[in-house]
């Protein structure tokens, strides 16, 4: 057993002395969208500070804690606020919540984020459903010794995304009359934003978003068989496609502007599932 998996297996135990809620559904918040949070029927709060092995969120905008309870009648496990690569954590580490999930007994996973526009046709504030994403930039979170127990060493990574999930969550999109786009997620390791000439060469390379979260996290939830569903909240053109600086401020702003709206259609799309 790797020392990963031991420490996975004690945050496991100690979780489950507080609750024995199985989580069908796993929610990652993303910078400014920690509303959805709001609309759980809460089981309990857990603090990532109050498990032992567990990596805590310095970003001041990510709460930092799960929130277990229900949806209607459906459980879920929420992570308010998500571990990044740029605070200094590991890969293998900012991706154990995501494993940790799955072990809880999450079989599905909506990962979310606020990102940069790449694609011109985006606008601040729009949504958009992610169907594939490049992380060739940032090391994969699945390098070490394999964790068997989770997955195969050689994971495919064809269909990160699932579709039927996307498809669920565009027709809750159309239901809501919210303008879903969809396009493909380029994640960086941050925490500075881009050059306005790396944003030119992702545009190139296919990317229509970047950010600095997410994909490393369904890379590992797809080692470990779940099943994700992806949207990124575009809270500002990337650098160069629009004149005005990038400030995290802004971010959060126009995160926080198209919160409840994303808290809808994420509330529709889990009970549509
Ligand atoms: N770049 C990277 N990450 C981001 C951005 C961006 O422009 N906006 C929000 N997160």
């Amino acid at each position: 057993m790797t020392t990963a998996y031991k420490k996975m297996n004690n945050c496991l135990s100690q979780i489950r002395k507080i609750t024995n809620l199985n989580p069908e559904i796993a929610i990652v918040l993303g910078s400014g969208l920690g509303s959805f949070a709001k609309k759980v029927k809460k089981e309990c709060i857990i603090p990532y500070a109050d498990i032992e092995d567990f990596p805590v969120s310095t970003n001041k905008m990510h709460k930092g804690r799960f929130v277990l309870g229900y949806i209607e009648d459906f459980p879920v496990i929420v992570m308010d606020g998500r571990i990044h690569y740029y605070e200094g954590y590991t890969m293998e580490q900012v991706v154990m919540p995501i494993r940790l999930m799955s072990m809880m007994g999450a079989q599905k996973i909506v990962l979310t984020n606020a990102a940069g526009g790449i694609n011109d046709t985006f606008y601040p504030g729009c949504l958009m459903a992610i169907t594939d994403h490049i992380t060739s930039f940032i090391p994969s979170p699945l390098i070490g010794e394999n964790i068997k127990e989770l997955g195969i060493r050689f994971p495919d990574m064809t269909n990160i995304y699932d579709q039927k999930l996307t498809e669920v969550m565009r027709k809750c999109a159309k239901n809501l009359d919210i303008d879903l786009k969809s396009g493909v997620y380029l994640q960086t390791t941050g925490p500075n934003y881009e050059t306005p000439a790396e944003i030119r060469a992702y545009k190139t390379l296919g990317a229509d978003a970047v950010g600095m979260s997410t994909a490393c996290e369904a890379m590992a939830a797809v080692h470990c068989g779940m099943k994700v569903c992806g949207i990124s909240c575009i809270t500002n053109m990337a650098a160069g496609i629009s004149d005005s600086p990038l400030d995290d401020k802004e971010v959060g702003e126009i995160a926080s502007g198209s919160s409840g709206i994303f808290s809808q259609l994420i509330y529709n799309t889990i009970l549509s599932i």
